[in-house]
């Protein structure tokens, strides 16, 4: 989990430069993957072509989604009510973030029974309504293991407190302090202060990554492998298509201890910086990875297993496929903290991602429950909706498995609480004003511009909706054939018609130019091509490309899809302009 909170604002050149810009020439190897490696014939769906690969996933904050009860929080029946939108808007699988059982100190990330659903959100027999539902119009559910923690109230902990020879006592992380007031060593939890609680009943400190309700389970002990192995079944055996594992790559730490490496200045919670070398990223985490990918292999349907693991760099993030027989798909996170609109970087990323020396799917995302949201991110405070299509299709027409948040597609934006006292999110609490939490990224989502904004009928929503819900909306933007929900859903449909979009590998173009992305993704037939051009500037930008080296000679394409409109349906590709953050998706034949 990162909490990137840094909004960028992106302040590109503002000079009118029309520059002509040759081909880079071809990268031969991102070229050579082709969409059917070694001429195979390859079936979408089979265990050679998983659905995974092609499919559009969807993340789902269940709280925030839809409130079929009047509680004011969001539910599984809820979820069931928007499916038919879900299927209409081109969604593939959803990924529900946590529904079991919790104290929701970290809403939901804290559990205290991994096998049952939280009243709050329904029943056991919801969820698999909600399975089955999903799965009548295609689209697939993937579930939330929250692996590396679990809640200070679930019984396994409250065993492991209760004496230091109590049989669980080794299932959490449990030592001596080095004096009174002195905690083992000066490791620190990502949500502030030390990792280290101390507990008086049993006069030890216990271990927490996140917050102190969230004890760290001890992954050296084959018990805790074998119990969470347990929870993977259960959930397996009710239909589920997969898990996104969090916070992955925290699931070990350094047996002797040693004090993490202390790096200039403070965070926000006033600490000193450290760097988290004994505590994130231990090699034994890939023996896990190892059991967990062996499980959901011995399952039907090729269920896929998602890290949210926040890789430094991509020879970090490759070793999460190990030899493909770890994590299918690694959430990039360099990818999605980019946070600002630079062809070159975005060019650099691609290139080097899917040229990872473990040939893995990648795994694309601009926003989630964590991030402040893309529309402000990445927008230049003046033109956000254009620059939401333009984050849509870099997401979207890129072979990358996407991973969409809940609203990007109606440009929802970031809502932070204004006051101290709104803040439901902890971390809001203890670092305001420097750090406001998460609530600003997680609020209802809009469907009208009714009062609750179609998301509940309740006085008082959770979290309060955005004022802007009146203009953006599902309702509203249905309407409008020029709003960020017609382009995701023409995108979202164009990837579905056109095999070039569902194809592996791209060949970048144009590789200096300083302001403009362009790509080709190759269909499955001689000559067939679709061509993915982003203006990444506030400017308008002309160019030529000479694709006769890619074989296609000749000199126009047609328009699939534009934002602003293209004034024709036919393109040149040696005179080409595009308007500021102007995109365009145009097929050779
Ligand atoms: C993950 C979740 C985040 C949560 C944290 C602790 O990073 O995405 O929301 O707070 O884990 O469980």
């Amino acid at each position: 989990m990162r909490t990137c909170r840094r909004l960028f604002t992106c302040r590109l050149a503002l000079v009118l430069t029309f520059s002509f810009y040759l081909i880079g020439g071809f990268d031969s190897a991102i070229a050579q993957a082709g969409p059917t490696p070694a001429g195979k014939k390859l079936i979408h769906g089979s265990s050679d072509d998983p659905w995974w690969k092609h499919a559009v996933i969807y993340e789902i904050y269940p709280r925030s989604f839809q409130d079929s009860n009047g509680d004011g929080v969001g539910d599984i029946r809820g979820i069931i009510s928007r499916l038919d939108y879900l299927q209409d808007l081109g969604i593939d699988a959803i990924w529900l973030t946590p529904m079991y059982p919790s104290p929701l100190v970290d809403f939901g990330y804290d559990v205290s029974d991994y096998t049952a659903i939280d009243p709050l959100y329904g029943t056991l027999d919801d969820f698999d309504l909600l399975v089955a539902e999903a799965k009548k119009r295609n689209i697939r559910v993937i579930t939330d293991l929250v692996a590396n923690h679990t809640s200070d109230q679930h019984p396994w902990f409250l065993e492991s407190r209760s004496s230091r020879d109590n049989p669980k006592r080794d299932w959490y992380i449990w030592r001596d302090g080095k004096g009174a007031n002195r905690p083992p060593n000066n490791w620190e939890s990502w949500f502030g202060h030390s990792a280290w609680t101390f507990d008086a009943a049993t006069n030890q400190y216990y271990y927490h990554y996140f917050y102190k309700e969230q004890p760290d389970l001890n992954w050296r002990n084959p018990e805790v492998r074998h119990a969470m192995y347990g929870v993977m079944r259960f959930w397996l055996d009710r239909g589920v298509s997969g898990f996104r594992i969090d916070a992955v790559s925290r699931l070990f730490e350094d047996p002797r201890l040693r004090d993490d490496v202390i790096i200039p200045g403070v965070n926000v919670y006033g600490d000193p910086n450290i760097r988290h070398k004994y505590t994130d990223d231990l090699p034994e985490v890939h023996d896990v990875l190892r059991e967990m990918r062996h499980l959901v292999d011995g399952y039907p349907g090729n269920p896929v297993l998602i890290s949210e693991a926040d890789e430094p760099n991509i020879a970090q993030l490759t070793k999460m496929y190990g030899k493909d027989d770890e994590i299918q798909l690694p959430m990039d996170f360099q990818i999605a903290d980019v946070n600002r609109l630079s062809a070159p970087i975005f060019r650099r990323l691609l290139r080097e991602i899917e040229h990872n020396p473990a040939h893995g799917q990648p795994l694309y995302f601009f926003s989630n429950h964590d991030q402040p949201r893309q529309w402000d991110r990445y927008g230049d405070g003046v033109h956000n909706d254009q620059i939401a299509k333009l984050m849509a299709a870099l997401l979207l027409a890129t072979p990358a498995t996407p991973l969409m948040y809940y609203g990007e597609e109606i440009g929802m934006r970031t809502t932070p609480p204004v006051r101290r006292e709104d803040v439901q999110d902890p971390i809001g609490k203890l670092g305001w004003p420097a750090e406001k939490g998460r609530d600003g990224e997680r609020t209802p989502m809009q469907w009208d511009a009714s009062k609750d904004a179609g998301f509940s009928t309740a006085d008082r929503t959770w979290l309060p909706v955005p004022p802007i819900a009146g203009d953006y909306n599902v309702q509203v933007e249905s309407y409008d054939p020029d709003s960020i929900l017609a382009f995701y859903k023409r995108l979202l449909a164009l990837r579905r018609s056109q095999p070039a979009l569902q194809s592996q590998g791209c060949i970048l173009l144009d590789r200096e130019n300083p302001f403009v992305l362009s790509f080709l993704r190759k269909g499955p037939h001689h000559g067939e091509f679709v061509l993915v051009i982003l203006n990444m500037s506030a400017e308008p930008r002309q160019l030529a490309l000479h694709l006769a080296p890619f074989g296609i000679t000749q000199k126009a394409a047609r328009v699939l899809l534009s934002a602003p409109q293209q004034p024709s349906q036919s393109i040149s590709f040696t005179d080409l302009t595009l308007a500021p953050f102007g995109v365009l998706l145009a097929a050779t034949q």
